[in-house]
């Protein structure tokens, strides 16, 4: 089965339970500046978790685009990817543990769905401790589901008890918080228990990994493909206590190309057929086998891998174009590495653009911004895959006689970043490959010298979890509204939103506009935002259909991104707009408003960078 079939199957099924199926969102965060992909289903839900309406209603269920960069330096394994889909299906406050894992249960081994064999499912669910109870309720309910195929699901102690594969014995094994929690233990917020399924593989036992196996052993025996999370908590904040939800949620995710690969019996996700297209072009290109060196094998699974990646965050709605800061440095990262793994197995010619049309071919027919944005994919890869090459011979000279005392100082690293275009992870992999010694910290204080913007993956800035919207964002966030609406006022209706970034100290704004602005235009949209501030307007929300906004007059983008129905959001009578949110609830919530620079982004784009004061006026 190919990944759209499963893919496919997943949104019927929970059509079938009376989901609507959402769009994915974008992959680059609108409005979070905590986190600089979208890494779980759930994340760009998080407003609709926190109590927010969704227009689609109670029931969602998508396939989400996903980016987690935390394991770059593990692809080329037989299972890590950064580029992956998450199947998930939520319940706003609507259905709760016995449906949840009933539906899991049935997709699973219903043979009119996925027909798994019962036997070779295991769960795991949390053990409890002194913040909250062992999740007895998920223990029943997994047992009754095993019992309608006579199979007596018993709950094992890891380590102990042999996972059982016939009808009888251990198959529920409990975990503590650090296997069984969503988001991170202590993180404030929504949270909750969760309880994981694996598939047993049926590979025999590694005891290197210690005398019994079970579910959570990293023998590979076992591979989780989804995880129910039941999210009956908030913690009010970090480290405290967690307090009982009125209205309860749940947040499910199964990574589409693990189950794939278990459902085809495949070893690897490499070697389903959407990756073995893209490592076919590779061999054809380098004359090398597939799987007969290891060396070779693991330089073609990075490049398939970093070659969707690339192609989805170039292809994205929102996509980012190769830079040195922020996202851009990750598609820099990506699109470099892949190179550098293509000259490794003896490519001389650019190859990677081909391989991202290979992969726009595979999933343009369900993610069709990857068609729309075709051509600017190719060219940006194809572009940097040409810088990357006028520099990386002399690189790799000048890296050779920095290296003739071992070590690479901060600043030779730097030098390497920006005169020869090698992303810090490429020397470090580099100089680890000659067992030599590179000072991180150091050339993390030569890149901040140079750099304005310090948020990049390189600094660390990547954490998982539930991202909470600070007040200072949300409050950053309607200012955008309000300033949008004024440019058009000021300076025309051409004024269309080109892009908008929020972190908690500012907010930025790209816009179509051909000139620079004037000293009294920055001063009239000031004055009409801060007039709008002072005026207390409300901020209210309504849920309509596409056209019904349009015909409202509202603006934003019209792209179905949440289906039939979108969230408007007013603001007084000042400005309407197709938004997810979060907003305040009165502009008076915002202090006084002011444009700290105004330049130019590129041909017609230009960018605004504005702060609000934090204090209530
Ligand atoms: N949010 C949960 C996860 O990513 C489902 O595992």
């Amino acid at each position: 089965m190919t990944l759209s079939e499963i893919r496919q199957k997943y949104l019927d099924f929970f059509k079938s339970k009376g989901h609507a199926v959402i769009p994915s969102a974008s992959l680059i965060p609108e409005n979070d500046p905590t986190v600089l992909f979208t890494m779980a289903g759930m994340h760009p839900l998080i407003p609709y978790l926190k109590g927010q309406a969704h227009p689609m209603g109670v029931r969602l269920a998508n396939s989400q685009k996903c980016i987690r960069t935390g394991d770059i330096e593990e692809v080329g394994d037989n299972r890590h990817l950064t580029f992956f889909e998450m199947l998930g299906n939520w319940s706003l406050g609507d259905y709760f543990k016995p449906e949840s894992i009933g539906w899991s249960y049935e997709f699973l081994t219903d043979k009119e769905w996925l027909g798994l064999d019962p036997l070779k499912i295991y769960v795991s669910v949390f053990e409890g401790d002194q913040d909250a109870p062992r999740d007895e309720e998920s223990v029943a309910i997994w047992q009754a589901q095993f019992g309608m195929h006579d199979i007596a699901a018993e709950v094992g102690v890891a380590g102990r008890d042999e996972p059982a594969s016939t009808n009888r014995g251990a198959r529920i094994f409990a975990y503590p918080k650090s296997k069984n929690w969503w988001p991170d233990p202590k993180m404030k917020g929504l949270c909750g228990p969760d309880t994981e399924i694996f598939y047993d593989t049926g590979k025999a036992h590694d005891p290197a990994y210690g005398q019994v196996c079970h579910p959570n052993c990293d023998c590979g025996r076992f591979v989780e493909i989804w995880n129910n999370v039941f999210m009956q908590f908030q913690r009010e904040e970090e480290g405290g206590q967690l307090k009982p939800l009125p209205s309860k949620n749940v947040d499910t995710g199964m990574g589409l190309e693990r189950t794939t690969a278990v459902l085809n019996g495949a070893q690897t996700v490499f070697d389903l057929q959407e990756f073995q297209v893209l490592i076919s072009a590779v061999e054809g290109k380098s004359g090398k086998k597939y799987g007969t060196d290891d060396a070779a094998t693991r330089s073609m699974r990075i490049i398939a891998d970093h070659a969707r990646a690339a192609t989805f965050i170039i292809g994205d709605p929102r996509g980012v174009l190769p830079s040195n800061v922020g996202q851009g440095y990750i598609v820099r990262r990506l699109i470099r590495r892949a190179v550098r793994e293509g000259r490794r197995l003896g490519i001389r010619e650019p190859f990677l653009s081909h391989l991202a049309g290979v992969v726009i071919g595979e999933f343009g027919g369900h993610y069709a911004e990857l068609e729309t944005n075709r051509t600017k994919v190719i060219d940006a890869i194809m572009q940097e895959e040409e810088k990357f090459d006028k520099t990386i011979e002399k690189g790799l000279k000048e890296f050779e006689s920095m290296m003739a005392d071992h070590v690479i100082t901060g600043e030779e690293a730097f030098i390497l970043f920006s005169t020869y275009g090698f992303p810090l992870e490429l020397t470090q992999e580099l100089v680890g490959e000659r067992g030599g010694n590179l000072d991180v910290e150091a050339f993390k204080r030569e890149f901040e010298k140079h750099q304005e913007l310090s948020r990049t993956a390189s600094a660390g800035a990547f954490k998982g979890g539930l991202a909470e919207h600070s007040v200072e964002t949300t409050r950053l966030h309607t200012a955008t509204h309000l300033l949008q609406k004024a440019l058009r006022s000021v300076l025309g209706d051409h004024v269309a939103q080109k892009g908008s970034n929020i972190t908690a100290e500012r907010l930025r704004f790209d816009f179509s506009h051909a000139q620079k602005m004037t000293p009294e235009e920055i001063k009239q949209v000031e004055d009409l935002v801060n007039d709008a501030i002072r005026r207390d307007l409300p901020v209210t929300r309504e849920e309509m259909t596409v056209d019904e906004a349009k015909s409202t007059g509202a603006i934003g983008l019209f792209e179905q991104k949440y289906g039939d129905k979108v969230s408007v959001y007013t603001v007084g009578d000042f400005s309407k707009e197709i938004c997810g949110g979060p907003h305040v609830t009165h502009t008076g919530e915002l202090g006084a408003f002011k444009i700290q620079k105004e330049e130019a982004v590129s041909a017609g784009v230009r960018r605004i960078k504005a702060t609000v004061e934090g204090e209530k006026r």
